[in-house]
């Protein structure tokens, strides 16, 4: 099984050091692709050297901050085109802990998406300040009531899908670019009939550096979300009403 773990960064100079570091001695096997919108603070200077002294680390420079959402999908492309068997999302700040990723490359053998869940037993959030936890549970929530998914964390980022549900999706067709891409992937497998399994790890609040959460990414989420979920329900009538 050949595993890529994608990581997207916007000036994490000093948590990038940090979070590879780790990945790669808790995980030796598993390759890494360092995904950095032209961060001013050099992060991506600093991941093309990284590069340079070790096979296993790429960089995919992109030349302007656009988003979570875009930045997955040009790493999903770079590692679909090189056959990869498992693509694995993680954030750069130390808040998915590569320790754990065993626990999620566990669970793809019996799923086609498995998502890293705070809110599952056993699952936990160190350090997170509570209107982020209130924010998160209304992230899960809404989406959970809105688009039929039985899941506890569904804008969860610590992720790891199988190539082949990635291939099936038209991912030119995905425009979200802050978290909602996360709801708006989940959905699409959950449409595709896949697999979804959570497993529990424990989340930590970053310790430098800011997170990106802004306005602008939850009102995109939930604008989508009620939009994705009055569209499934006018489908669902549509079909009713013409008897099929
Ligand atoms: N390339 C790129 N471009 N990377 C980005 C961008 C962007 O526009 N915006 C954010 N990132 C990177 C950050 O550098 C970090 O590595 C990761 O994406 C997550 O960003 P954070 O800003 O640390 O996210 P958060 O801590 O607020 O949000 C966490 O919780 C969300 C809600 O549950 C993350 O785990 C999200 O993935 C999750 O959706
Ligand atoms: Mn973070």
């Amino acid at each position: 099984m050949r595993v890529l773990t994608i990581i997207p960064t916007y000036n994490e100079i000093e948590s990038l050091p940090i979070t590879l570091g780790r990945l790669r001695e808790a995980n030796p096997e598993v390759d890494v692709l360092v995904v950095d919108d032209g961060s001013p603070d050099g992060t991506g200077a600093w991941a093309d050297e990284r590069s340079a002294a070790d096979a296993k680390v790429n960089v995919l420079h992109r030349a302007e901050k656009n988003g979570l959402g875009g930045a997955y999908l040009a790493g999903f492309a770079w590692g679909l085109e090189r056959g990869f068997d498992v693509l694995v999302e993680m954030d750069a700040d130390g808040s998915h802990q590569p320790e754990q990723l065993p626990r999620l490359l566990d669970a793809i053998h019996g799923a086609d998406l498995v998502i890293g869940s705070r809110r599952v037993p056993g699952g936990k959030m160190v350090n997170w300040p509570p209107h982020r936890k209130f924010i998160s549970m209304c992230g899960s929530l809404y989406p959970r009531i809105m688009l039929g998914l039985d899941l506890t964390d569904i804008t969860a980022g610590y992720r790891a899908y199988r190539a082949q549900v990635l291939r099936e999706m038209d991912l030119g067709a995905v425009q979200s670019k802050g978290y909602g891409f996360q709801v708006d992937m989940t959905f699409r497998t959950a449409r595709l009939g896949k697999r979804i399994v959570e497993v529990p790890i424990t989340f930590v609040e970053r310790e430098f550096g800011e997170s990106k959460m802004s306005g602008g990414i939850i009102t995109e989420a939930v604008t989508n979300v009620t939009k994705w979920g009055l569209q499934a329900r006018w489908e669902k009538l549509r079909q009713l009403v013409s008897g099929r």
